[in-house]
Order: C-alpha cells, then structure tokens, then sequence
C-alpha cells in the first residue's frame, strides 16, 4: 500500500487496533434527523436553485461526466446525471445522479433526505458521504431552492456505480468521517444577491467553498492547518501529473496576499475569463457564472479580512515526473 505514507502516524497507530471493524463500519448508518424543508415549484426559487448550482455553489462542476464537465468552461449546462469518477489514494468514488430519475437519480429520494446530506453529510440510506461537500452552512431558502431545481430537471436515467474504497478508505471512513452540521446557527434566508461584505462572507463561506481550498489543512481528516484564507494547500490533478498547484493567500496582506494589488474590475474580470489553466481544482466555469454583483460582495469580502502574512509561492508549477 504505497499510499500509507501519506498518512500521518497518527493514523497509522489507529490501524492495528481497527483492522477487523473498519469494512462494516464504513458502511455504518447514522440516524441524523430530516431538515424539515420541501422543494418547491415557484419558478424564481427553481430559478435560483438553477443559478447557485451552475454558479457559485458549482455542484455542476462534480455531478456531471469527465467529458461533460469540459463543455462547462464554454457556457454548457448539461442536466446534472453524474457519473465523474474520482481515483484517490482512498478509492474511486463517484458523483452521484441529480436528475430526478425514480431508480437511478434523485426520483428516489425525499426532500427531506436531500436536504440532510447538503446540511450533514449523510446520503440518503444514511451512510455519510465521503467528505466533497462543504454546504452545511446553506441557508433554508437555498436549500430548498437547490433542491426545487434538482427536482425541475429532465429525468436522465444513468446509474452510477457506488463508491469503492479500498482498505485505506474503509478505514477513513469508519473512523475519521463523521456527519457534519452547520458551525453555528442556520439562517433561514441568505443576504440577499448585492455586493455587500455580508453576501460576500456567506458565499466565500458556506456556498463557493473558497474557505475549504484557500486554507491549509490536514490532509488526512480536513481540520484546518493554517490561517483561514491565507492559501498554502497543494493539489494535482491525476490528468497532469507534472503540474502542482498551490492556492494563492487572499487576505489583504500588503506583502504576500495575491489579490492585494488587484482593483474590484480586476478580480470581476479575472473571475469571468473563466478557467485559464488546465488541470486546477478550482471550479472556475461556475464562478465565471456568478453575478457581478455576488463577485464584487466577495471581494469586497476578502478585502475586510484581517491580514495574514503567508508567503505560498506560485499557484502553477511544474515538477519532474
Ligand atoms: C467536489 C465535488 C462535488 C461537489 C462540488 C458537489 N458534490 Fe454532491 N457529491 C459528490 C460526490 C463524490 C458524492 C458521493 C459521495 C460518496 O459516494 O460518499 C456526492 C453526493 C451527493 C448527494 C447524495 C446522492 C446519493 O445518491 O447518495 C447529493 C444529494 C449531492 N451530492 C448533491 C449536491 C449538490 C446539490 C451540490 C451543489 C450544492 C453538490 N452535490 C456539489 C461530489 C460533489
Ligand atoms: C476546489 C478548490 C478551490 C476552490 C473551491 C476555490 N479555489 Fe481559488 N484557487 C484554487 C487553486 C488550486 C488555485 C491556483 C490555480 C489557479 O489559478 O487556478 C486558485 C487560484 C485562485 C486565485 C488566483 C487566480 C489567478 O489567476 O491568479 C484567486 C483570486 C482565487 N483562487 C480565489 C478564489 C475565490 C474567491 C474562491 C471562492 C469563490 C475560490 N478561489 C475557490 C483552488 C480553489
């Protein structure tokens, strides 16, 4: 298992004692309650479901093929049928169908089971999900509008595999996953759609993720390793093995914060060129889709947070194979 060395010891010291446990455990149901919301058919929340799920919140950038996620960086939305498979050192784990077919997609499932994995982590039969998702912090009426725009979609019938996690994999999932819920009290309705330091904290937050990659962490369990948005994680791309990428500090440090010197016009228009190098994690066709209005709240955002000096190199570099 050549992997194991990317395991901290702390970790590896937890394996002796778990060997037998760890395969049922990974597939242990946890009994996490319902939210009790219910998806709706008014055309603006579908509408706005529609918006954050292409746009900022990107669930379009995993749920869809290899092949159909290309089509996103030139404008595409294809129906949201899943099928991205993931090969990690854990395992290959795949993106499930979001469209509302009865017996391969989301048809299935009740409003009140969607709603519990974007808020914990916990798929609909009660496993909880390898950890993609960082949504906890939703608000109820994005939510519910997600979920409404889910249930608007085509039927595509696509079965997808489940996850397959080899022994490494059961082993984190039984002992390090755990259902997740929000950090602090859930809102019921977001700040709404304005470029205002509040719109911009609760999007670079709880729905564009930015927080999750722009901080360092342990790669073993995700708990944060570093100042919140200072930058620093290293991520690849198994399709570019010589590239490396290094997310950029985006606090407003004066001598080691990436976007100190950009004007607002200029992170708007970097933000709408879109993708510009192959092989990044970062979801640029969806925040290409944002309104200018919700990308000016995020820098707004950005530029209000306290300094932090974190020198995290260039974001693109390329490496020996
Ligand atoms: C970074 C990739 C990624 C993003 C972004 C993402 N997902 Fe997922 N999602 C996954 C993967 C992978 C799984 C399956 C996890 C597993 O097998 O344990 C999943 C599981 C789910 C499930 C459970 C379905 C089932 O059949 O068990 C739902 C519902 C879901 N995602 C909805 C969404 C929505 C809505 C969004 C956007 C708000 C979103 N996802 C964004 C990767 C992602
Ligand atoms: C899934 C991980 C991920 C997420 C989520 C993410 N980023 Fe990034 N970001 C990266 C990586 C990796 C890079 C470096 C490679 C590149 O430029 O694409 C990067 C680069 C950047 C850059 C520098 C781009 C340039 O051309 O110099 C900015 C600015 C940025 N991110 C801001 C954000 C903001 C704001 C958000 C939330 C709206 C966000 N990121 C969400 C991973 C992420």
């Amino acid at each position: 298992m050549r992997n194991v060395t990317r395991i901290p010891l702390g970790v590896a010291g937890v394996v002796g004692v778990v060997v037998a446990a760890a395969p049922l455990g990974s597939n242990r149901r946890y009994e996490v309650p319902e939210p009790a919301l219910r998806a709706s058919t008014d055309s603006a929340v579908i509408a706005r479901g529609r918006y954050l799920a292409y746009g900022p919140a990107h669930c379009a950038s995993c749920h869809v093929t290899a092949e159909q996620a290309r089509t996103l960086d030139a404008g595409a939305r294809p129906p949201l049928s899943g099928g991205y498979a993931f090969h990690l050192p854990v395992g290959t784990i795949w993106s499930p169908n979001l469209t509302p077919d009865r017996e391969t997609g989301i048809g299935r499932y009740s409003d009140g089971q969607l709603a519990r994995m974007l808020r914990h982590n916990v798929r609909p039969d009660g496993r909880v999900a390898a950890p993609f998702m960082n949504f906890q912090g939703l608000s109820d009426a994005d939510i519910v509008a997600l979920i409404s725009f889910l249930r608007s979609q085509p039927a595509v019938r696509n079965a997808v595999p489940d996850r397959k996690l080899n022994y490494l994999g059961k082993l984190i999932v039984a002992y390090l996953v755990r259902p997740r819920g929000p950090s602090g009290p859930t809102r019921a309705t977001a700040p709404g759609e304005a470029p205002t330091i509040e719109r911009g904290e609760y999007l670079a937050n709880y729905v564009a993720e930015c927080v999750v990659c722009h901080t360092k962490r342990s790669l073993v369990d995700g708990s944060e390793r570093g100042s919140r948005f200072a930058g620093g994680m290293e991520m690849r791309d198994e399709a570019y093995p010589a590239l490396r990428f290094t997310t950029p500090n985006l606090t407003p440090d004066p001598k080691t914060g990436h976007i100190t010197g950009w004007t607002e016009d200029r992170f708007v228009a970097r933000f709408q060129a879109g993708k510009l190098v192959p092989g990044t994690h970062m979801p640029w066709a969806g925040f290409a889709q944002m309104s200018e209005a919700d990308l000016r709240a995020i820098y707004r955002y950005l530029r209000s947070l306290p300094p932090v000096e974190n020198a995290t190199g260039p974001t693109v570099r390329r490496v020996a194979e």
